[in-house]
């Protein structure tokens, strides 16, 4: 079998740790290669919530865990993790990239340090010190997962930075040895291995985090995230093959959400919007931050298949849309007067972007019985399946594992 990868396809919180957990099965490892712990992927299970911010969410299925260098590690949410595991009786198979870079206490005040500069227009991070370490990393200033293991790092340098605007410095010698006892005998080359478990006939799933519209580069910048988060990501932050790649599922929710600040073209002022707020319980898993809540919109969509080269799309919470009188979706922004479906060209006035919507049947008090998808949301996945060119091939109707539809093979 191919190895597969998951990426999501808005703002993030599409749901992707519930379709990773729920695919786990078929691959030997789960690999995250983006991002950090300012993720928050909820898996629920037998009634109870978990959330992870760094583990790959194949942890509950005892799968082999690999971190890949592009993530941006913070070894004592990692030890966190390990610890929670720990205590459901599992003990995690883990190899983390000695390339990896390392958010130290620094990064975090870094992080804190430049939304205060932002003055009334604040990214609104997750504080995690994501953006801080990768930007540390391009400076050289910071060691790497496989430094602090051997001990031949210096930080004086990266001290040296911070004292020139931060007033207070932390004393890091004992993260610094925390981290190494957290990371001593768990660090290595993960491209490497990914390689040599796909030479021995075993497949693995890439996990993204984030979503596509938060991309450094490609995304809403500067409302953004500190690194990248499509698909074409996967073989640069894990040192692998493009062929390695393998097969792209997006993920997006049958409406959108958004943490922190951005333009947000088919946001929902008001009670609607507040509903859905409710019923999906749209609060960040990282921050708790309530997420701010909009229609589908298929001109963001458009954009994130074409970037990630989908092959096929997961669409999740469409449970939710049963509690909700009206659905609508956008399927091109005005601006000026002007009418567009190509959200590259939208992107930079997006702020002024009026959706255009098209008005589709309300799921509102559907019943979603297994394995059967009423009138009302089939139309809405065979309308994205024409408009994206891409299949549908999971519907997710619940938190539960189980409640899952498989809809093509
Ligand atoms: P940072 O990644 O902490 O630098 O935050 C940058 C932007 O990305 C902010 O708007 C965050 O709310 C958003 N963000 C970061 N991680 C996630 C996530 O996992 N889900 C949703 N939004 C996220
Ligand atoms: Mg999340």
């Amino acid at each position: 079998m191919r190895n597969l990868c998951i990426v999501g396809l808005q703002w993030g919180d599409e749901g992707k740790g519930k379709i990773v957990d729920y695919y786990a099965d078929r691959f030997h490892a789960v690999v995250r290669f983006n991002g950090g712990s300012n993720a928050g992927h909820t898996i629920v299970h037998n009634g109870r919530t978990f959330v992870f911010h760094l583990l790959p969410s194949g942890l509950l299925k005892k799968k082999r865990l690999l971190i890949g260098p592009g993530v941006a590690l913070d070894p004592l949410t990692l030890n966190e993790e390990l610890g929670m595991l720990a205590k459901e009786g599992g003990e995690a198979d883990l190899m983390v990239d000695e390339r990896c870079t390392l958010v130290t206490p620094l990064e975090k005040e870094l992080d804190s340090f430049i939304e205060g500069l932002r003055g009334a227009k604040p990214i609104g991070t997750t504080k995690r010190g994501i953006g801080p370490s990768y930007a540390m990393r391009a400076l050289r200033l910071t060691p790497r997962a496989g430094d602090l293991a051997k001990g031949d790092f210096d930080l004086s340098s990266a001290i040296a930075f911070y004292r020139t605007f931060l007033k207070e410095i932390p004393d890091l010698s004992g993260w610094t040895e925390n981290s190494k006892k957290i990371l001593a005998g768990r660090t290595g080359d993960v491209g490497g291995e990914i390689m040599a478990l796909n030479d021995a006939g075993h497949s693995v799933m890439f996990e993204g985090a984030q979503g596509t519209l938060l991309d450094l580069i490609f995304g809403t910048y500067p409302f953004v995230t500190g690194a990248h988060t499509i698909a074409s990501y996967v073989p640069a932050g894990l040192g692998i093959p493009n062929g390695a790649l393998g097969d792209v599922m997006g993920v997006a929710k049958a409406y959108t959400t958004r943490v922190g600040g951005g333009p947000f073209p088919t946001e929902i002022p008001g009670e609607t919007g507040e509903q859905i707020r409710k019923e999906g319980k749209e609060y960040g898993a990282t921050t708790g931050r309530p997420r701010r809540v909009g229609w589908l919109d298929i001109v963001g969509l458009k954009y994130a298949v074409r970037l990630n080269g989908v092959s096929e799309l997961a669409l999740t919470k469409v449970d939710i849309l049963t509690k909700i009188r009206e659905m609508k979706v956008c399927v091109g922004y005005s601006i000026d007067g002007e009418e567009t479906g190509d959200f590259s060209k939208a992107l930079p006035r997006l702020a002024e972007a009026k959706p255009v919507y098209r008005t589709m049947p309300s799921f509102y008090g559907l019943e979603l019985r297994e394995n059967h998808l009423p009138q009302a949301a089939e139309q809405l996945v065979e309308f994205l399946e024409e408009e994206l060119k891409v299949k549908v091939t999971l519907v997710s109707t619940g938190e539960e594992r189980s409640a899952t539809m498989q809809r093509h093979a």
